[in-house]
């Protein structure tokens, strides 16, 4: 927002893209040693979403893309920018946001990808509200979308588990502060240790090899105690910082978006703020974890379901690689 002029940003529509193919826990329980009742009770995780062979981040990124704009009513040629955040591009480069600007027909809008874990799609708003608040754009399109099957190593039960793939994407317009929109962002990193949640080979630092594939290190790697214990630190510090800043008190929220990763560590969260189960949005045991796809699925669905209403405030807070974290609050126009 920009505090000077009295502009913000607002979402004015919001598209999915969820891939046919399901992996259920009873699937996994065929390749790995693990168990439907295992991953249930540690994550909530029932079943997840897997992409086509024959397709990529900007397919699915695509999808959605058409569906936010369509029923925001916006034509692609309309846009400004296109920013994409995933942890998955179609290549190392060019950026996916540029595939899917050409495939749109977004002929006048800049593309790039964001990069910021699990939460850049958060990371995004967060960069669309900068331009329009300031006047020198009018319309961007915000991607979050993941392919994570593709960096899963599905020999490794302590992850393969937890991630699925998906896209969601949103289109942002400026709008007066006092009608509402964004009301207040945090964006946080701690990059001491990337070996906290990465993938250790593949790039500048460490370039494929016949050894790198040999040793399956092109994979998500990540200790997930560590990843646990900070994800439910920041995303109650984070929620209360920036309600704080905003001027809301917890109880005047309408509804609580967080990063599906483990419903135990939105649990944490829920309860630190005292609110009701109905309040927070949960799909992880629909989806799993999508990564930079995982905020866009879960506002969808509240949407969806008559959780939103003009006038409401609404907080999306998410933790991922980096380590990031990002929360916003909205009120909801
Ligand atoms: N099935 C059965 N047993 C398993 C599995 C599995 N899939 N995975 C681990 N175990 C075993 C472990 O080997 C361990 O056995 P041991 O006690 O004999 O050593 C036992 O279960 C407990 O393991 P923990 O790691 O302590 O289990 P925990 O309760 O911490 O749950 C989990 C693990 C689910 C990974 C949890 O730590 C978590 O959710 N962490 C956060 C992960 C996350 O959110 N990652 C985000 C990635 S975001 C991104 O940017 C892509």
């Amino acid at each position: 927002m920009n505090r000077a002029n009295g502009t913000s940003a607002k979402i004015v529509g919001v598209g999915v893209d969820i891939p046919e193919k399901v992996l259920t826990n009873f699937d996994l329980e065929q390749m790995v040693d693990t168990s439907d009742e295992w991953i249930t009770e540690r994550t909530g995780i029932k079943e997840r979403r897997i992409v086509a062979d024959d397709e990529a981040t900007s397919d699915i990124a695509l999808r959605a893309a058409q569906r936010a704009l369509d029923e925001a009513g916006v034509k692609p040629e309309e846009l400004d920018l296109v920013i994409c955040g995933t942890v998955t591009p179609d290549y190392m480069f060019p950026a996916t946001a540029c595939i899917v600007q050409h495939k749109l027909g977004a002929k006048r809008a800049g593309a790039f990808d964001l990069q910021a874990g699990c939460s850049s799609f958060v990371y995004g708003l967060a960069v669309a509200t900068q331009f329009l608040a300031t006047g020198a754009m009018s319309r961007v399109l915000i991607i979050g979308a993941d392919c994570l099957s593709r960096i899963t190593d599905y020999t490794k039960r302590e992850t393969c588990v937890l991630f699925g793939d998906a896209a969601g994407a949103a289109v942002m317009v400026p709008c007066a502060r006092e009608e509402g929109g964004v009301l207040a962002f945090e964006l946080g990193s701690d990059g001491a240790d990337p070996s906290i949640l990465w993938v250790p080979a593949g790039g500048s630092r460490t370039p494929a090899s016949e050894e790198t594939v040999r040793e399956r290190r092109h994979f998500i790697e990540m200790q997930g105690r560590e990843v646990f214990k900070f994800a439910v630190r920041v995303m109650s510090d984070s929620t209360e910082r920036v309600l704080k800043a905003a001027g809301v008190e917890p109880e005047q929220l309408s509804c609580v978006i967080p990063h599906q990763a483990n419903d135990r560590i939105t649990d944490a969260a829920r309860r630190r703020f005292g609110l009701p189960d109905d309040k927070v949005v949960s799909n992880v045991a629909r989806f799993g974890n999508t990564s930079s796809a995982s905020v866009p699925l879960a506002l969808y669905d509240a949407l969806t379901e008559g959780k939103i209403h003009p006038g409401d405030y609404i907080v999306m807070v998410a933790f991922g690689a980096g380590l990031t974290w990002a929360s916003m609050v909205m009120k909801w126009v």
